[in-house]
């Protein structure tokens, strides 16, 4: 006798319809509370910010402190960053800290230094963060039993900061990417397609209100771009930047004022291809649209290191530029191999920086020329390590991009910029 085995049994409780029913209002009552806890333990979770102002009494205040580009700075941040990060994982906080991050060092009056601080805590929705906050403060009380050989003043006040202020104050500063401001810690820079506020200081250069270069925002007025794409078009009249990610729905459009490009560029061996851009007005900094940081000129760029080149360039050789900015990780390449006969063969001049992957596959191509390559340091700010200058074709094994080398015109840019 044949029967289907979706044939209603005669049985009542082997019922395969109601064995179905059954499971399937299992499984959703199932996904109900999952998802619930989910809701709860994940989501309702979000980032307290809270500020303080330390005193290093034991610590002379200079100008390199200033710049978060110089050793002195890196160093003495990290120090109170590891300090405050070290005392508040050993304390019942410790599930709750995330990270510590000094945003500015300042002279004090008589000497010492001002360390101003953005600490970011796991928190819950809801809980407004006064009970926490005296928490925080109790335990910065004891931290003079972590602080090494500096001698901070443990009578510090915290305030509780608001998302807005937090951005403020990571904004003011060069080279902060959202994760420094959200909840993820690490942010996972995956696929292609950047978000908007991935890289706040891209900018499209465009002629005529069409996207013609990329460029790099390093302060307020001032825009880094290559020297070769203003070549034939020099009159500043024509020429527009505009910021984030889509370059035909962009969220700011400012006119340019001034096009600097280095006096010593040359057409045929593409040496000095910099230039610097002016804006037509002061632009106000968010969230999305920053400044990078300038690397100082003795800054070192490791062959094998990390870096990420960003543009609207086309995506195939010979193609058209997109509309939505793309994010490609590259490796660092050192000038001798790279300079190799089997590479370029002698074309790789000083002042110019090798970056791509062995392989090929992942490069700049036409239409981000003048945009950033940048370099993360370890304090998780951004650096300007490369301008998009030339290559041959793109993506092509062995013919990795070339850059313009920015710690080379780092006192060019100074001079003309004043950045
Ligand atoms: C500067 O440091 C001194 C201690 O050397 C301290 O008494 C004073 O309050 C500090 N000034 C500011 C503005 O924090
Ligand atoms: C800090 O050091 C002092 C003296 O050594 C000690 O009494 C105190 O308990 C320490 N505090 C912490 C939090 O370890
Ligand atoms: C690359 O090779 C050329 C020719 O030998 C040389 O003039 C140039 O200085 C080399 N570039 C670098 C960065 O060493």
């Amino acid at each position: 006798l044949f029967r289907p085995a979706w044939a209603p049994s005669n049985s009542r409780f082997l019922n395969p319809y109601i064995v179905c029913f059954i499971t399937v209002a299992v499984v959703v009552i199932l996904a109900v509370i999952v998802g619930l806890l989910i809701h709860f333990l994940a989501f309702n979770q979000k980032a307290c910010f809270y500020h303080s102002s330390f005193q290093i009494l034991n610590v002379e205040y200079n100008d390199q402190l200033s710049s978060p580009a110089t050793q002195e700075c890196r160093s003495l941040s990290e120090k109170i960053e590891s300090m405050i990060a070290k005392t508040l994982r050993e304390s019942n906080l410790r599930n709750q800290f995330m990270r510590a991050h000094v945003v500015k060092l300042r002279p004090n009056g008589s000497g010492g230094v001002i360390a101003d601080v953005v600490m970011k805590f796991r928190c819950t929705r809801g809980n407004n963060g006064g009970s926490m906050k005296g928490r925080v403060q109790a335990i910065l009380q004891q931290m003079q039993n972590n602080s090494g050989n500096l001698e901070i003043n443990p009578s510090t006040g915290i305030t509780s900061i608001t998302d807005h202020d937090t951005e403020n104050f990571f904004t003011q500063e060069c080279g902060a990417r959202p994760d420094l401001i959200t909840l993820s810690e690490e942010r996972i820079i995956g696929g292609t397609l950047a978000e908007e506020g991935d890289w706040p200081w891209q900018v499209s250069l465009q002629l005529n209100n069409v996207h013609h270069c990329g460029g790099t925002l390093i302060s307020n007025t001032w825009i880094l771009s290559a020297a070769h794409c203003f070549r034939s078009y020099s009159n500043p009249q024509q020429w527009t930047a505009t910021f984030g990610i889509s370059t035909t729905s962009p969220i700011l459009k400012v006119r340019v004022r001034t096009i600097l490009l280095h006096n010593n560029y040359k057409t045929a061996t593409h040496e000095n291809d910099i230039a610097a851009v002016q804006l037509e007005r002061a632009i106000t900094f968010t969230r999305n649209i920053h400044s990078v940081c300038l690397p100082e000129a003795t800054h070192n760029i490791i062959p094998g290191s990390t870096a990420y080149v960003t543009g609207w360039g086309s995506i195939t050789y010979g193609g058209s530029t997109v509309t939505d900015l793309r994010q490609g990780q590259v490796t660092i390449i050192s000038s001798n191999v790279c300079n190799a006969s089997t590479n370029y063969n002698g074309a790789v001049l000083s002042g110019m920086l090798c970056a791509g992957i062995p392989a090929g596959g992942v490069d700049a191509c036409q239409g981000d020329s003048g945009g950033p390559l940048v370099q993360e340091d370890s304090r998780r700010l951004w650096f300007l390590v490369g301008i998009v200058s030339w290559g041959y074709q793109c993506g092509l094994p062995d013919k990795p991009g070339v850059y313009t080398q920015v710690t080379a015109y780092r006192d060019w840019i100074k001079e003309q910029t004043g950045v």
